[in-house]
């Protein structure tokens, strides 16, 4: 053992990330709502444990369930392209999803399921503390944008905690099968740099 004049007690960095990778234990193993039962790998997240941006998917797909790991299929590839787009690495930010298990046949997470998986989500911002939150899709949206509809307010930035304020954006799969959100997606991002700045 180390003996350093914290000897005994965790540094509060070491308490912080001891802390988010207990909850992703948690997360892997959760029995909390039915989308365990069919589930192959339930899927924390990723990514810096010091991140600036946290992205917030919808839930797990077919190649996320099989990986144990967020964005992984085409809307991952797309997603990566459009972080490497803003000068950033995909291992700069964290990405995770609203439901951390996939749901049968990539139907939509239903609303007990959203509230049983919540938790797990609130304590990773909490735990991140990142400058931007970015929501992806409606699901995600609806967190911190509740009752808006996405074709209207992606694009807007809305203080959510002290120092830390929400951008709302399209799916990536969305993105990817509809040429104009695309646009949009692309277009959104570019507001990331400077909501970076002054952090
Ligand atoms: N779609 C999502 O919403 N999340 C993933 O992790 C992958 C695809
Ligand atoms: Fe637990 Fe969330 Fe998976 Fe449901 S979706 S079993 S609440 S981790």
């Amino acid at each position: 053992m180390d003996q350093t004049p914290e000897s005994g007690a965790l540094s509060n960095e070491d308490g912080r990330v001891q802390t988010i990778l207990r909850l992703e234990k948690d997360v892997r193993s959760c029995t909390r709502c039915r989308l365990c039962d069919g589930r192959i790998h339930a899927v924390p997240g990723e990514g810096s444990y010091s991140p600036q941006i946290v992205f917030v998917g919808e839930g797990p797909g077919a190649a996320e369930d099989r990986q144990g790991r967020p964005f992984v299929g085409r809307s991952g590839r797309f997603l990566d392209g459009m972080i490497e787009g803003i000068g950033l690495r995909r291992e700069d930010v964290f990405i995770t999803n609203v439901v951390k298990c996939r749901p049968p046949d990539n139907r939509d997470p239903r609303p007990d399921e959203i509230v049983a998986c919540s938790d797990y989500l609130e304590r990773q911002i909490e735990l991140l503390a990142p400058r931007v939150v970015v929501t992806l899709g409606r699901y995600s949206m609806q967190r911190w944008f509740p009752g808006e509809r996405i074709t209207r307010i992606h694009g807007q930035v809305k203080e959510i905690a002290p120092g830390r304020v929400a951008l709302a954006m399209y799916h990536p799969a969305a993105a990817l099968r509809n040429p104009q959100w695309r646009e949009a997606f692309a277009a959104d991002m570019q507001k990331l740099p400077g909501l970076l700045e002054g952090k």
